[in-house]
């Protein structure tokens, strides 16, 4: 299948692109390298560096290289930006969202695949059935921050393209993902961030006592989710975690003892509006997507550390 891959040099879009080509597919990645590399675009994948807002450009491409599917992955990502930037925010994550939903519906596309996100949709949230935790799509969404609000707005237009136009789409709803080539210097990925330091020895910050718990998910099983997302016949909205929490204290612990680092974490006051515990419940995406995590957290941390200590990023 031709399948574009919006934010395809970025952390995430770059993994995807490997598995779709790994699996046989034609892919075309577009990314205006706001946070991505060029170095990240596989070899074999058609690259354009082009902003998801320009839909002239966005046409030519669809009709040039003949989209079939699109997964879609670039966004501002940032959440203390998208509260001091709330249009520009808008202006990428939903009008973007929305110039590539319009051409993937004039171009009768088979599949729209999209980055959501557990941690920002859900916020505090709740649970109907009184539990809040773990997350599942039944749960009701509370987006704390802009950025939420956008990927919760993309996944509401999804669905209305979905009844409209007979659109089928897959929402992935992310947790905390972790992997090779995430960036050390980023606002989210606190392991990337980890291991970076603890590589060159300089100091580590813990925001809070470190007891606030996330659900961390190895990168190559988002490639895997969303390729099932592709081929598969399901359409809906899919959480795709762990369902196991981690503390911020243990997954210090475990990469001071994969890189053998020996200072203390710091500990910096809790940011205002930090949620303190979020994991989400992944079985509908093991029922209809067949989908499963398999890479287990230490294998996972130790493939991070191998690619930071090999690479130009660390
Ligand atoms: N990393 C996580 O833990 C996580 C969690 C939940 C959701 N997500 C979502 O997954 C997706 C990928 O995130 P990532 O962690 O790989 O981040 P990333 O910053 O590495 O990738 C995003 C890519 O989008 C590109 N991009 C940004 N604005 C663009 C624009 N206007 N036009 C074209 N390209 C643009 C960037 O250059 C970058 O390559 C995002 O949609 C993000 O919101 C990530």
């Amino acid at each position: 299948m031709n399948v574009l891959v919006t934010g395809g040099a970025g952390f995430i879009g770059s993994h995807i692109a490997d598995a779709l080509l790994a699996a046989g597919h034609h892919v075309v990645v577009v990314d205006n390298l706001h946070t991505g590399h060029r170095r990240n675009v596989p070899a074999d994948a058609a690259f354009h560096q082009v902003d998801i807002t320009d839909g002239e450009r966005l046409q030519e491409i669809f009709e040039r290289e003949r989209i079939e599917a699109v997964i879609h992955q670039a966004a501002l990502a940032n959440v203390r930006e998208s509260m001091s930037d709330p249009l520009e925010y808008a202006r990428v994550n939903v009008i973007g969202s929305l110039t590539l939903l319009e051409l993937a519906r004039k171009h009768g596309c088979s599949k729209f695949v999209f980055a959501s996100t557990g941690g920002a949709v859900y916020g505090e949230g709740y649970s109907p059935d009184g539990d809040r935790l773990p997350f599942t799509e039944a749960s009701r969404p509370q987006p704390k921050d802009n950025y939420g609000a956008n990927k919760l707005s993309v996944e509401y237009h999804l669905d209305l393209y979905g009844q409209n136009y007979d659109l089928p789409y897959v929402a992935l709803r992310y947790p905390n993902v972790y992997g090779p080539r995430q960036d050390s210097k980023g606002e989210a990925g606190v392991i990337a961030i980890f291991a970076g330091a603890m590589l060159q020895d300089t100091p580590t910050r813990i925001t809070g006592d470190g007891t606030q718990t996330r659900d961390f998910v190895f990168v190559g099983d988002i490639a895997r989710a969303n390729r099932l997302a592709l081929e598969g016949a399901a359409s809906g909205i899919f959480n795709v975690g762990t369902g196991v929490p981690t503390n911020i204290n243990a997954v210090h612990r475990l990469l001071a003892g994969i890189t053998g680092y020996a200072l203390p974490p710091e500990h910096t006051p809790r940011p205002v509006g930090e949620v303190l515990a979020t994991y989400l419940d992944s079985s509908k995406a093991a029922k209809e997507l067949g989908w499963r995590p398999e890479v287990s957290l230490h294998d996972g941390l130790q493939a991070t550390v191998d690619w930071f200590r090999t690479s130009e990023a660390a």
